[in-house]
């Protein structure tokens, strides 16, 4: 499986935070146990506790490098962080919420997994969840075209595959008798700060299969005509580089009867 950098992944803390502050303003009510699925390097922890002071908070991602991160950093004594992988981690106990930011499109069965997580759910209980669909954008687009060129074909194969799913295809596959669905989708105008920023961006996320999938040798080549082409789609303006980031977002809550 492809590592993560906590370092990397933070260089755009604020642009990737923002979706989870939209995403947490739609959650109703008092919640007093969450899961945090595919959690990251912990920094959104804080947003939840400013909205449930008493809540229990465990944050799950699969990646040693972030929970290491996030259980280095906690100075949250009701948070805590634990490795496991979304659809073979699950609570012991039914919560109240179950929130996950821009980690669903990494599993490749989460539209089986995902109406699952329903089942450890209180009465009541929420399942809200954000998930980039910027797959058909240049950054994805170029990734994928590049990748498929020689000479990186043979090594990156499968590696940039796209995983986006639309507002409505959650909304048709989790909406039914019991539970209430809203699903939307927002598209960010992110205006990135520094040179090359797209492809720091993409190399924190959505390249990281496919640059790491390449042997030394070839990556800094691979690298150096990515950029290239991301220069050209993505044009510098004098304020910043301005990158459309189409988001769709989701809050399921159960219907209390
Ligand atoms: C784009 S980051 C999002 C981190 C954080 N939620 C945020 O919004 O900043 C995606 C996270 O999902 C985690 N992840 C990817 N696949 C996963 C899986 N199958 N199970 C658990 N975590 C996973 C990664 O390790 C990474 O930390």
């Amino acid at each position: 499986m492809p590592q993560w950098s906590p370092q990397t992944y933070l260089q755009f803390a604020d642009e990737r935070s923002r979706p989870f502050v939209d995403l947490l303003a739609r959650v109703p009510g008092e919640r007093r146990t969450i899961v945090d699925l595919g959690c990251g390097p912990g920094h959104l922890t804080a947003l939840m506790r400013s909205r449930w002071p008493a809540a229990e908070i465990v944050g799950v991602d699969s990646s040693p490098e972030m929970i290491a991160t996030a259980t280095a950093e906690n100075t949250d004594p009701g948070a805590r962080y634990v490795e496991g992988a979304i659809g073979e981690w699950f609570p012991d106990e039914p919560v109240d919420l179950i929130i996950s930011n821009a980690a669903f499109q990494w599993v490749p069965a989460q539209l089986e997994i995902v109406p699952r997580l329903r089942e450890h759910l209180t009465p009541g209980g929420v399942l809200a969840f954000q998930v980039p669909n910027n797959f058909r954008g240049p950054s994805h687009v170029l990734l994928r075209e590049l990748a498929a060129a020689d000479p990186y074909a043979r090594y990156a194969e499968g590696a940039a595959l796209s995983r986006g799913v639309t507002a409505a295809t959650y909304l048709d596959l989790l909406a039914g008798p019991g539970w209430t669905v809203d699903a939307w989708e927002t598209t960010y105008l992110h205006v990135l700060a520094g040179e090359d920023a797209v492809f720091g961006w993409m190399s924190g996320t959505g390249a990281r299969p496919v640059l790491q999938a390449l042997p030394d040798e070839l990556r800094p080549q691979f690298v150096e005509e990515y950029r290239s082409v991301l220069r050209e789609a993505y044009p510098r303006q004098p304020y910043g580089t301005v990158l459309p980031f189409p988001r769709v977002f989701v809050v399921v809550a159960q219907d209390v009867v």
